[in-house]
Formats: structure tokens, sequence, C-alpha cells
């Protein structure tokens, strides 16, 4: 069965780690995109992006407003949530358990059921803050996948860099990959 996963894009640099996430996910999973209103506004800056890019025929895009949504219920199920990229804000509001806009209350709802959340923290330097919401939400049962790719791969140009961290993710998610070959010596 096709999986069903919340993609989840907010108002941190690295939203091209979203988007290309987007277009492996998009044929293969039922998936679920919102979008916090900074987030959108990084799609413009960073590449020049809007929201409707990501549509298709699996794909439903919900406003991070509108929390009458079915995905904010536990009973709607979920295999996997990702937050790419993560902003220090999202983090810590889903850290506190705010629950205030859509996005921090599917992730809410992912801790709370058990079920894998994923989240690509993008900032540097990291504050104690930054660091103590991101011990609590893996404690909690998140993952902390930051966008820190490996440049051992040879061919660093920006796209297999970004696919270097798109990799990880999906593999994570259990979907199969080939943007990236396991390492060999
Ligand atoms: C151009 C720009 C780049 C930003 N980059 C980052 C970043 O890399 N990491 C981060 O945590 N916040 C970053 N911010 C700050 C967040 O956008 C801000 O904290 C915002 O409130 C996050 O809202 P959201 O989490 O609802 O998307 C950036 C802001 C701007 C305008």
């Amino acid at each position: 069965m096709m999986k069903r996963i919340v993609l989840a894009i907010t108002g941190a640099s690295g939203v091209c780690y979203g988007k290309r996430l987007f277009d492996c996910l998009k044929s293969k999973a039922e998936v679920h995109v919102i979008i916090s209103e900074r987030g959108a506004e990084l799609l413009k800056l960073e590449l020049g992006l809007a929201p409707s890019y990501f549509s298709g025929e699996q794909v439903t895009l919900h406003k991070t407003s509108r929390m009458n949504s079915s995905i904010a219920s536990g009973s709607f199920h979920v295999d996997a949530m990702v937050v790419v990229p993560a902003s220090m804000g999202t983090v810590g509001r889903i850290s506190a358990g705010v629950s205030g806009t859509l996005i921090e209350r599917v992730a809410d709802v992912m801790l709370k059921e058990k079920r894998k959340l994923i989240l690509v923290p993008r900032e540097t330097p990291f504050s104690t803050i930054h660091l103590k919401n991101l011990l609590a939400l893996d404690q909690a049962g998140a993952l902390i996948l930051p966008a820190s790719p490996g440049f051992y791969q040879g061919q660093n140009s920006l796209e297999s860099l970004v696919d270097f961290v798109v990799a990880r993710i999906l593999e994570q998610l259990g979907m199969e990959q080939n943007l990236l070959k396991p390492y060999e010596p």
C-alpha cells in the first residue's frame, strides 16, 4: 500500500531540500504538504517557487493556519512526517507542545501516536536553547536529521549535496532511493 507522508516546509534556509524530497515522493506516496508563512517566503526567495508548485494527483496542499484538517487528528493514519527544513522557531514550538498551527499540531500527533517524525534543522551555530529543544524532541521519539551533507562522494555539485540529505531522509522513510550510493572506500 502507498505510504501517507506529511511534508512540512518552514522558514529556514534550505527549502531546496523540501522541494527535492517532494519531487522524489510525489509519484510514490500520498503526500500532504504544509508550508508555513515564512516557509512560503523562503521558497520564493531561494527557489522562486510559489506554494502552488506542490501539486499532483496524490498531493494535498494544506494551509498551516487551518487546523480543521484530516491530518490534525490521530485517527487519520499518517506513516511519517518530515519537517524540512525545520526552523528553530518551529523546533521550539513542537518541543514545547504549542500545537498552534497545523504543522505544530501534526508533529504533536506524530509524537503522541509514536509515529515517525523526522526533523531536518538548519541553523548555525546552535544555541543552548536550540540544542535543548532538539534533545527533548529526540527523547520524545523524533529523529533529528540535520541538513548536513557529507562531502566524501567526490562530485560535490549543489544538486549532489542536496541529494545526499534527501537520500538519508528517504532511507529513514523506508523508501527506495537511488540518489546516493552506499559508501565504498
Ligand atoms: C531569509 C531568512 C532566512 C532564515 N533562515 C533561517 C534558518 O536557516 N534557520 C532558522 O531556524 N531560522 C531562519 N530564519 C528565521 C525564521 O524564518 C523565523 O524564525 C520564523 O519565525 C520561522 O517561522 P516558521 O517556523 O513558522 O516557519 C530565517 C529568516 C529569513 C527571513
